[in-house]
Formats: structure tokens, sequence, C-alpha cells
């Protein structure tokens, strides 16, 4: 059976040249097949806002709802590096908020680091929260939940002033005490000079192969979110095709009587229908 990953072994990963492999999962069936599959980390990200709810984005996601369903992954993946999403406005508002944030993901639902979006000006609430005993991730480039100030889901750091901001974020979130940074929809170019100025492990979301590791979004590796693909994307199934067949095929089945079939019902104890017709006489 794996053994679950501690940070340290997440740091010599990195010096070895061994890739992380991070996946996000919302809930205790894909949390399960990820640790069958060898995953080292799995996020519980704040995407659920879309994957699961159908928001139009991350910003209406609550701590409750991130709580529950870090529970359940919890529950499914023991032997996995489990990282909790801190959702927009559990963190921005004070370094008290978030200090309290990050805490009720580890007492409630036992995630081992919690991750959060923004760079310099989140410094301060990495350093509480590290202080605080708990791990951190930073979170850098496309950062969903600042998407309006963006301009929308767009790839960030494509001219030398933008890519110099993100590498100054960079180094501020490892000075703050972060043990980890995701990037996310950079080049490659500014990915391999972010990952090799930084001695704590980065890892990438459609920011290229020069990383620690990747992670990638369980609905679009499946196949099933529909809403949109972005360009980093590669899907591995299509398990909404999929779904969508069982469920005209089980919805045609009903509809002409062929489900259920025999095999599908529970037989009375012998004897006991004709004692059945008997008391209905009476
Ligand atoms: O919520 C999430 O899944 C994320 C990824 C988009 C990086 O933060």
């Amino acid at each position: 059976m794996k053994r679950k990953p501690t940070r340290f072994d997440l740091q010599k990963m990195k010096e070895n040249g061994e890739k992380v492999v991070w996946i996000t999962s919302y809930d205790y069936p894909t949390a399960e097949f990820a640790e069958k599959a060898g995953a080292d980390m799995i996020l519980v990200g704040d995407s659920l806002g879309m994957c699961v709810y159908g928001y139009e984005g991350t910003v209406p996601v609550t701590m409750n709802q991130c709580i529950m369903h870090c529970e359940a992954v919890r529950r499914a993946a023991p032997n996995t590096f489990i990282v909790g999403d801190m959702p927009f406005l559990s963190y921005q508002v004070s370094v008290e908020d978030a200090v309290l944030n990050a805490g009720r993901f580890h007492k409630e639902a036992g995630v081992d680091a919690i991750k959060l979006e923004g760079g310099k000006r989140v410094c301060p609430q990495i350093e509480a929260i590290s202080d605080g005993g708990m791990l951190v991730i930073g979170h850098i480039g496309l950062t969903p939940q600042s998407s309006g100030q963006l301009g929308g889901f767009k790839a960030q750091g494509r001219t030398a002033e933008t890519a110099m901001a993100l590498i100054e974020d960079a180094k501020a979130i490892e000075e703050a005490g972060a043990f980890a940074l995701l990037v996310e929809a950079v080049p490659p170019e500014v990915m391999a000079i972010i990952t090799q100025t930084l001695s704590i492990p980065v890892y990438s979301i459609g920011a290229g192969v020069h990383a620690d590791g990747q992670l990638m979004i369980c609905s679009d590796v499946l196949g099933i979110f529909q809403a949109f693909t972005p360009k980093f994307v590669k899907k591995y199934a299509s398990l909404g095709a999929e779904i969508q067949k069982a469920f005209e095929a089980y919805a045609d089945d009903v509809r002409s009587g062929s489900f259920p079939a025999d095999e599908h019902t529970y037989k009375m104890v012998e004897g006991e229908l004709p004692r059945l017709r008997e008391s209905l006489k009476e």
C-alpha cells in the first residue's frame, strides 16, 4: 500500500527530478480512483463551483461547501496528500480570517495543506497560516477568483513586464513560508524560470512541462466538463459521451418496459404468494 507523502517527500521529489502527479477531486468515488491510480496529491479545488455546482466561476463557492467535499475526499484517499482550496473571501479580508479558515480545513476535514490565490498581496496571510503550523501552497498566474480583474480566464505573464511581476510574486511567496507554489496558464519559458529560481516545489496547470509536477482538473481528464475546455487540457477519456449514452439507454428501456427484467427483481419466499392471495380474500 502506498504511503502518504510528506512535504519533505515532495521537496525530495523536486531535488531528484521526480514529477509529482496532482489531480483535483471533489467526491468519494473519483478520489478513490485517484488514490488507486497512484496520484501523489489531490486538490479539492474551488473549481467544484463549476464542475459540481454549475456556477459560472469560483466566486460563489463557500467554506462549508469546500469543507464537505474535502471530508469526502479525505475518507476516500487516506494515503494521498490532500490540499483544500481556500474559497473567495475566506482569506482576502483579513489575516485573522485566513488563519481561522485554514484551521477549519485542517480541523474539520483533515487536509494536509491549503492553497490560496495571489502574489505579494496575500503574503501576510501565507506567513500567518504557516506560523500557525499549517502548510500553504501559493497560486499565481491565472487566478480564477480574480478573473474579473484579469479580464477573463486568460493566460498570464506573456510580456516581459508581467512575467517579471510573476517571478517577483513567486519569490515573495517562498519567502513568506509557502512550501510549494502552483502556477496557472503562463508560457513554459516563464514557468522554467520560476521552477529554477525557487527552492520549493513549483507545480504547473497549463504552464508547460518545466515544472516539478502537473495538476489537472479531474472533470477535464475524464471528459465530463461541458461548459468549455481550456487550451491546456488533455482529455484522457470521454466519459461525458458514455454517461449520456447510458442515461439514454436507461430511459429507452424504462419507456419500452424492458427494464426491469426478471433478473432485476426479488422472488417471494416459496409458498407465500398463495397465502397472500388467501389473506386478500378474507
Ligand atoms: O480550483 C481549482 O481546481 C484550482 C485550479 C484551477 C488550479 O484552483
